[in-house]
C-alpha cells in the first residue's frame, strides 16, 4: 500500500507524462507543417513513449491498491518557430520533468515508502537518456540548422528512429 501523499504526487507524475505527449504531438504536428517529417516522426514517437512513461506509473499505483485519478490535460503550445525553438522548449521541458521525479524519489524517502523509492529510479535514469537525447538534437541544429541541405540531412537521420515500447525495468 501506498500513502495518500505518494498516491497523488504519482497521479501527478501521470498528467505530466500524458501532457508531455501532447506538447510532443504538438511540435510533431507544426513540424510536418513545416515540411520536416523525419523530425516530426522522431516527436510523434517521443510522444508514445511519454505515453508508456505514463502507463507504467497508471501500472504501479493499481499494483499497490491505491486509486488512480485521472485530471484533465492543459493544451499544449501550438505556435513555434522553427526547430531549434521546438527543441529548445522540449529540453527545458525536460528539465521541469527530471524536477518532478526528484521531488518524487525525495518524498519517497521523507515517507519511508522505499518500494516506491526503488520504482521512481526506472525515471530518475531514464531522464538522463530523456535530457541527453534532446540536447544533442538540440546541439547539432545550433551547429547545422540553418543551412538548408544539413538541415535535410538532418530531418533524414532522425526520420529513422523507430518506436520501440518503454518497459519498467528494475
Ligand atoms: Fe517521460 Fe520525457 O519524460
Amino acid at each position: 500500500m501506498i500513502n495518500d501523499r505518494v498516491k497523488e504526487i504519482l497521479n501527478e507524475q501521470i498528467n505530466k507524462e500524458f501532457y508531455s505527449a501532447y506538447l510532443y504531438l504538438s511540435m510533431g504536428a507544426y513540424l510536418s507543417d513545416m515540411g520536416m517529417y523525419g523530425i516530426s516522426k522522431w516527436m510523434e514517437i517521443q510522444a508514445r513513449e511519454e505515453i508508456d512513461h505514463g502507463m507504467i506509473l497508471f501500472d504501479y499505483i493499481l499494483k499497490r491498491k491505491a486509486k488512480v485519478e485521472l485530471h484533465a490535460l492543459n493544451a499544449p503550445e501550438i505556435s513555434f518557430s522553427g526547430a531549434q525553438d521546438i527543441f529548445e522548449k522540449a529540453y527545458e521541458h525536460e528539465k521541469t520533468i527530471s524536477e518532478s521525479i526528484n521531488r518524487i524519489a525525495s518524498l519517497t524517502e521523507n515517507e519511508c515508502d522505499l518500494a516506491t523509492r526503488n520504482f521512481i529510479d526506472w525515471y530518475l535514469k531514464e531522464q538522463i537518456e530523456e535530457e541527453d537525447n534532446i540536447l544533442r538534437i538540440l546541439s547539432k541544429l545550433k551547429a547545422f540548422g540553418a543551412d538548408k541541405a544539413s538541415l535535410y540531412l538532418l530531418d533524414k537521420d532522425l526520420g529513422s528512429r523507430e518506436y520501440h515500447q518503454s518497459t519498467y525495468e528494475n
